[in-house]
């Protein structure tokens, strides 16, 4: 278990560098199982997520060359049809093995997929649509084996779920005629899946929005890509620049990807702009920022985040006056205001979807403890801007979705000690 020791209050300056987007090359590494021959993938953050995505497709029997933030990867000698169940316990995103493995080979073992603990997390969207081609699914020991061919066709999620929607475009990509999937989640990330699709041979039209139309192709071949910017932790930079007043140069991100998140922070006070470097947006932050209450609810895509209710919320314990923040997407993702309450916030928590935060709060320095990747962005925004040494427990959890967190920190000003 590894910790950070963080001493706040430092003057943060400078640039800080965002990492190509967790939800993005995830998808996309398991995507590359469906080209016949080598993927290069480009800008993949060094994060333990993306290594145990690498592990289960090793365990399949591609061939991955990792060097730097680029993987190569040959899908030709896969042969087995069943997941680490270790592996695939560990990370939620082991789901989205099962349509590329069921539109290549017909088949797939997958263990119940693990993941970051915010809620019950069940997988049956992913079995009612795979089912919806024809897959059929049964349940031996711990594992679901799902067989078949999927078979294009009218395909209707029953909730906007983002990985359910990423399983129903892979599965449908070699699937003979036209697929209609409607309903769809609409994040960037899924769009980002589909340019990649794309570039590999196939014909996917209106990814990005509720209702995308795939017409099936024969086969796809390897593809040479870049991961788009990574826009949680795009935000999560400029919401600690907000927190402590720092004047920081944060990108390079896709700024219309946050544009919600933009009107809300603006209207709670930030002081930010956007400028173009190398064709990427980039936020400007100036170091007066005079943040006030803002109410938020998070929804799907282009609502505002669930991955920044965390964040948001710890940024509002130093805001003037009242905000409410109404989670509508997960059951139980309030698990770190409990951390934040043992440093002082003054946080109610109104029922398992509403919690009020009353602020500005002075936190004091605590032990406390990360739950969840985006619970331990929160827990580091508010230890930078307390002053004292705050230690922060099992930061594994971050280091699952933010890339190298404490050094992108350190770089720009932050006192930020990690311990084994
Ligand atoms: N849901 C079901 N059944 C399912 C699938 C989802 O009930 O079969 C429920 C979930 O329990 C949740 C809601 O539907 O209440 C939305 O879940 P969704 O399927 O959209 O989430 P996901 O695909 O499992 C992805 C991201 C999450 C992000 C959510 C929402 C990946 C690997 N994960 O999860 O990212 O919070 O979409 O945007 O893409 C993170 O990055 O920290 C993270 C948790």
């Amino acid at each position: 278990m590894a910790k950070y020791a963080i001493k706040g209050k430092n003057n943060l300056s400078g640039e800080y560098e965002v990492s190509g987007a967790k939800n993005s090359a995830l998808k996309l590494l398991a995507a590359s199982i469906l080209g016949d021959g080598e993927s290069i993938i480009n800008n993949i953050p060094d994060i333990i997520d993306i290594h145990k995505m690498e592990d289960i497709l090793v365990g399949l029997g591609c061939k991955l060359d990792i060097t730097d933030h680029t993987v190569k990867i040959n899908p030709n000698s896969i042969h087995t049809r069943k997941l680490d169940s270790e592996l695939t316990k560990k990370i939620r995103a082991s789901i989205v093995l099962a349509g590329p493995m069921l539109a290549k080979f017909s088949e797939v073992q997958i263990a119940q997929p693990g993941g970051c603990l915010i809620g019950a997390r069940p997988i049956d969207d992913h079995i009612d649509v795979l089912s919806q081609f024809g897959v059929k699914v049964s349940v031996s020991g711990e594992y679901f084996h799902f067989v078949g061919k999927p078979v294009a066709g009218e395909i209707t999620l029953p909730e906007m779920s983002v990985t359910a929607t990423e399983n129903a475009m892979m599965a449908a990509v070699l699937s003979e005629g036209t697929t209609h999937i409607r309903v769809a989640a609409a994040e960037p990330e899924i769009a980002d899946l589909a340019n990649f699709l794309n570039c590999m041979g196939a014909d996917i039209k209106g990814a990005g929005t509720h209702e995308i139309v795939i017409k099936g192709v024969d086969k796809l071949k390897g593809c040479h890509y870049s991961v788009m910017p990574d826009r949680i932790e795009a935000a999560t930079a400029l919401m600690i620049a907000c927190a402590t007043s720092s004047e920081l140069l944060i990108g390079p991100l896709i700024a219309a990807n946050l544009s919600l998140v933009f009107k809300k922070l603006i209207a709670a006070g930030a002081n930010f702009s956007i400028i173009k470097k190398n064709n990427f947006d980039y936020i400007k932050t100036s170091g007066e920022q005079d943040i006030h209450g803002v109410n938020i609810n998070t929804r799907t895509y282009p609502g505002f985040p669930t991955d920044l209710q965390s964040v948001y919320a710890a940024l509002m314990t130093q805001a003037k006056g009242e905000t409410r923040i109404f989670e509508t997407i997960f059951e139980s993702r309030f698990g770190y205001t409990e951390e934040l309450r043992k440093m002082g916030a003054k946080i109610n928590i109104v029922s398992p979807h509403i919690i009020n935060i009353k602020g500005p709060t002075k936190l004091k320095p605590s032990h406390i403890d990360a739950f969840d990747i985006r619970g331990g962005g929160a827990l580091v925004l508010a230890a930078l801007c307390t002053p004292g040494t705050t230690v922060i427990d099992h930061v594994e959890m971050i280091e699952r979705g933010y890339e190298h967190l404490d050094l992108k920190l350190t770089k720009i000003g932050a006192d930020i000690q990690r311990i084994e």
